[in-house]
This record gives structure tokens, C-alpha cells and sequence, in this order.
């Protein structure tokens, strides 16, 4: 689907009148939908009701609605990431899922690890620990940021890939950058070379029109919470059918060696209500429309990296043709250019101007990272813009 440029094809329900489908506090700007996404209050009712079904009867509920329940979320899933429900797993977080393919990977000491310089912070952390135990040898490439295009992106990434990692683990969006990766492209040039490819999707559903059919990947991970509207504790990980039965759980329970769905599906007594009520996320999509959230969500994105970049003479991060709901856009100078200074500018927009937004060192200077939900709207960037200049003052 092509992307609008403008907003003023997009749906007129959106910004101020949908906020109230969501428990965000009302007095707050919420610019930071990306680190840990909102559930919409009729997706919380429904993961009310799978809770006190629970409680109801928990013996019946978990020998007779459990399994059911997860496997048609799983279907329901399935074909808005364009594959089949085998292989496609439901975890709790894109982190857990990560830690579970590294745990069980057998790539023989001296085997290289290829990460880049905007890998997710724990997911490096995971990298880090288990090449540390197994004798890997972990390398970073850094990727060019700010991004001028994919192009670009692709030849720094190719050129890293000599000598061949063993395996790679790849970004679909970049969390501390948030650029949309060429990932097919990327994982292609990985594979040629002979390497696993693990990606980390985690921003990825809802946020782009996925087929994981045709991204050629070993494993790839995402979230749901995030871009998908459902409670935290929902992700899920997709394995291809040739590392299926290596990848296990990070809790082997009772269903062990009993193939890789029915693993993943229980894995210990648990309150599973945010992936069992996956359905009615789907629903609060579907009511909206999943192309026109995209659209609403894209377009505001661009235009309010675009109005604030130009309103203090700064950059964005990326172009259009690397921005999906989330985009950089540099701050004026005088914020300093450390992780302290930017938790302490963070901290200052949330205490004294109640608004939420990640402020990021890169490039010797602080960023700050845009998010574009449908409860946004202009006027919430235009608040963060009059704060911003206040403080600069
Ligand atoms: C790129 C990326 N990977 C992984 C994660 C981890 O997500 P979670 O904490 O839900 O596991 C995040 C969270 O922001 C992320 O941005």
C-alpha cells in the first residue's frame, strides 16, 4: 500500500477522539508507544474474562480450555504473518524468545556472532552471555546512522559478512535509531554466506505488513504488545521447519519432545490471559482497520518528524523510505550529548511538562524518538516541541 503523504486522507476518528479506548493517563503526552505499547480497555476486558474463567474452576480450565484457547489465538495469528500455525509459537516477550534460540544453538567454539551497533540492549546482553559461555566470537557492525538510504545500509551490512558468521541476529526496526531495516535484502546476503539468521522483529507486528514466508530467516521473533494492542506478556516466535526440533522453550515443562508447538504451549502453570485473549487485539484492529491504522500512523509519524525537525533547524533520523510509526529527529544543542544528560532532559519533559518520550545519545548529541499511535495527534508533538524550547531557553 502506498504511503499518504499527508494526514489529511486519514481517518477523522483518529488522535483525541479514540484516547478514550485506551487507560492512558489523561493529563499525559504519550509519545513513547514504542517500549511498551498501550492496551486498548476492551482488549483488558477480555483478558479480564480468560482470568476469572481461570480462577473459576482452575483444574478445568487448564486440563480442558487451555490448549484450545492457545491454539486459536495461534491460528488467529497466523495468517497476518503469512505463514501456517506450525512453527508459530506464543511467548511471552521477543526478549525470552531470543535467550531461547541462543540457549539451544550447538555452533562449536570459534564460531563467529555478527550483531550490529543498534542491536536491542538485552538482546546484545544475550548475545554477549552466550558467546562468552560457548567461546563465540561476537562482532558488531555499525550501521550508518543518520540513514540516508537502504542502499546504503545493505553495503555496510554486506561488507561486514567477511569472514561468514556462523550466525547473524538482525533488527527488522532498530530500537535505539528506529529505522526500518532492509531486512529481506540483509538476510539474503547473511544467507548466502552461510549463516543462521535470527531476527528480532520485536517492533515489527501491527507496524508493518508482515509475511515471514518471505524473509529468509532461521527464526524471527515479535512482540504484540507493542504495535498489536495486547496486554504485556504477549510475542510470539516463528521457527523454520529445519531448526524446529532443536528450538525448545527456555522452561522445558511437560510437553518435552513432544514436538516444538505443543512444547512452547506449556510451559508451566502460568496466568496466560494476555496471548489467550489475542483475538479480541485482532478485533480492536479489525474495528479500526488495519490499513487505515498503518496509514494514520505512517503519515503522522512523517509529518511530526518533518514539522519539528524544520521548527529548530535539526535532522530526522531517516527518510521516509525508513520509517514505519517510530522516527528520530535530533534536539537543538545545549542538552549535552551523554546518556545521563539524556535521562535527565527525559526526565525533566515527564516531571515538568508530563510528557513521555526516550531521549537518546547518538552522533555526539541528544536525539529524541518519536512515537505515531492512533491516540496521537499533531498537537501532542507541538507540546513536546514548546517544552523542548522552554528548556532550551
Ligand atoms: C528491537 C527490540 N528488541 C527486543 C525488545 C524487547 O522487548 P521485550 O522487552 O518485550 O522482550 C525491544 C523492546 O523495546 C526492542 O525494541
Amino acid at each position: 500500500m502506498p504511503r499518504p503523504a499527508t494526514l489529511s486522507n486519514s481517518s477523522p476518528s483518529f488522535g483525541a477522539p479514540v484516547r478514550a479506548a485506551f487507560s492512558l493517563q489523561r493529563d499525559y503526552t504519550h509519545l513513547n508507544h514504542g517500549s511498551y505499547g498501550a492496551t486498548p480497555v476492551s482488549v483488558m476486558a477480555a483478558q479480564r474474562i480468560w482470568q476469572d474463567k481461570l480462577e473459576l474452576e482452575p483444574s478445568r480450565f487448564m486440563r480442558r480450555d487451555y490448549k484450545p484457547g492457545m491454539r486459536a489465538a495461534i491460528a488467529a495469528l497466523a495468517p497476518r504473518l503469512g505463514v501456517g500455525s506450525e512453527g508459530l509459537a506464543l511467548v511471552e516477550n521477543a526478549t525470552q524468545a531470543v535467550n531461547a534460540v541462543l540457549r539451544e544453538l550447538d555452533l562449536p567454539a570459534g564460531s563467529d556472532v555478527l550483531i550490529t551497533d543498534q542491536t536491542y540492549g538485552a538482546v546484545k546482553n544475550a548475545a554477549r552471555h552466550m558467546s562468552a559461555r560457548n567461546g563465540w566470537n561476537l562482532r558488531s557492525v555499525t550501521l550508518p546512522f543518520p540513514a540516508a538510504s537502504a542502499d546504503e545500509i545493505i553495503a555496510a551490512y554486506s561488507a561486514a559478512l567477511d569472514p561468514a558468521p556462523a550466525l547473524v541476529i538482525l533488527d527488522h526496526i532498530t530500537s535505539p535509531t528506529a529505522l526500518v531495516l532492509p531486512l529481506r535484502e540483509m538476510a539474503e546476503a547473511a544467507r548466502a554466506r552461510g549463516a543462521l539468521v535470527l531476527v528480532d522483529g520485536a517492533h515489527a507486528p501491527g507496524m508493518l505488513d508482515l509475511d515471514l514466508s518471505a524473509i529468509p530467516c532461521d527464526w524471527y521473533t515479535g512482540n504484540l504488545h507493542k504495535w498489536m494492542f495486547t496486554p504485556k506478556g504477549c510475542g510470539f516466535l516463528w521457527t523454520a521447519e529445519v531448526q524446529r526440533a532443536t528450538t525448545h522453550p527456555l522452561a522445558i515443562s511437560h510437553w518435552y519432545q513432544q514436538g516444538y508447538d505443543a512444547e512452547f504451549e506449556y510451559v508451566g502453570t502460568r496466568d496466560a490471559s494476555s496471548q489467550l485473549c489475542l483475538q479480541s487485539a485482532l478485533d480492536f484492529i479489525d474495528a479500526h482497520g488495519q490499513d487505515a491504522i498503518r496509514a494514520y500512523n505512517t503519515a503522522l509519524a512523517n509529518e511530526a518528524a518533518d514539522a519539528l525537525a524544520a521548527r529548530w533547524g535539526t535532522e530526522r533520523g531517516a527518510g521516509q523510505e525508513l520509517t514505519g510509526h517510530m522516527v528520530m529527529v535530533r534536539l537543538p544543542d545545549g542538552f549535552g550529548s551523554t546518556r545521563e544528560e539524556a535521562e535527565a532532559l527525559r526526565d525533566r519533559l515527564t516531571d515538568e511538562f508530563r510528557i513521555q518520550i526516550p531521549i537518546n545519545p547518538l552522533t555526539g548529541t541528544l536525539w529524541c524518538r518519536l512515537s505515531a499511535q492512533i491516540y496521537n495527534e499533531m498537537a501532542d508533538y507541538e507540546r513536546l516541541a514548546g517544552a523542548v524550547e522552554r528548556l532550551a531557553g
